[in-house]
């Protein structure tokens, strides 16, 4: 036997040594859910560990952010009102434009605010587009929504926005508006390819969903990996400065090859069923928490995120910073 690649797996320090991705608390993006009607913090019980915040949260949950080192948050935002255009989240006044300008001024330069560019907390319907007389996604019609909210977030103070409805053209329709009105300096994160996931069940209670059905008129069929680099391509032609594959485990080949495809930062989300089931076998003494969260952040780095979106974002970056 000429080859023995144990050899590099003999000592801690070697393993170290050898090691071929790090993440870094940099990398780690945090959601965070605003509730208009709290006054105080509301746990989510499918995500244990996560809750939903008051307005007047932001400013600490900023400094938490800071803290830790993490790179950014990333805002979604329940309203008291919903109708079936989404009006409430192009209004100035609107919970999330407010959270967004509450987070931005709390945290300068320190921290990238990024805004959920999506109508479906917003819609009574709960789709992610308005409908149509015969109540299916307008997509054209979705488009000049998402332009006027897309404007609203980047004067609120938001610095990326999260496109993540799913729309045709909808970087493109995005950028053309801001770029209208002077807004140059906003990045656009595409949520490239986006799949209609099982996985995103948590997040349903998280933003108190109204949808009924499905949105699988819109969000990618989980069987089509190559129509996810097509997704993701078209985004980066019409001018995404990021983008994103969602969800990240049960994707980590989309993934791989989006990253290998792609000229721009890639980003993955651990989605809310992600995080959940992790959550669930520690809960049950049938997994670590700790290393399995690890491993899987690590898993998404691998496969060629740069960024990674989490829950569990604060606590990774502690134990990061614990093991370094
Ligand atoms: C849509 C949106 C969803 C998630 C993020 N943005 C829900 C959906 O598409 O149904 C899911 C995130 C998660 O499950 O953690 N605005």
């Amino acid at each position: 036997m000429t080859v023995r690649p144990r050899r590099l797996r003999t000592t801690p320090a070697m393993r170290r040594l050898v090691r071929e991705v790090r993440p870094h608390p940099a990398d780690l993006v945090l959601p965070v859910f605003i509730h208009e009607d709290l006054s105080e913090a509301r746990p989510i019980g499918s995500l244990p560990g996560v809750s939903q915040h008051p307005l007047s949260a932001v400013p600490a949950l900023v400094e938490a952010a800071v803290e830790a080192g993490i790179g950014g948050i990333m805002l979604f935002a329940i309203p008291s009102v919903r109708d079936a255009e989404g009006s409430a989240a192009c209004a100035p006044g609107g919970v999330l434009n407010r959270a967004i300008a509450a987070a931005s001024r709390a945290a300068g330069d320190r921290l990238v605010v990024m805004a959920d560019l999506c109508l479906d907390e917003f819609t009574s319907h709960g789709h992610c587009g308005v409908l149509d007389a015969d109540g299916a996604v307008d997509n054209d019609a979705t488009l000049e929504v998402y332009a006027a909210m897309a404007r609203a977030q980047s004067r609120a103070g938001a610095h990326v926005l999260g496109l993540s409805g799913m729309m045709d053209g909808q970087v493109a329709a995005v950028r053309g508006a801001l770029d209208a009105a002077g807004l140059t300096d906003i990045s656009l994160l595409a949520y490239a390819a986006k799949y209609a996931s099982a996985f995103y069940g948590p997040f349903r209670e998280a933003v108190d969903s109204q949808l009924v059905g499905d949105r699988r008129t819109y969000q990618m069929d989980p069987a089509n990996g190559r129509e996810g680099l097509r997704e993701a391509e078209l985004d980066e032609l019409e001018g995404a400065d990021l983008i994103m594959v969602k969800p990240a485990l049960p994707y980590l080949d989309v993934l791989a090859e989006v990253a290998a495809q792609s000229r721009v930062p890639v980003a993955a989300y651990h989605v809310s069923g992600e995080y959940a089931q992790i959550e669930a076998a520690a809960a049950h003494g049938w997994i670590d928490r700790r290393a399995a969260h690890l491993e899987a952040l690590t898993s998404m780095r691998r496969a060629g995120a740069d960024i990674v979106v989490t829950y569990a974002a604060l606590e990774l970056a502690a134990w990061l910073e614990e093991s370094r």
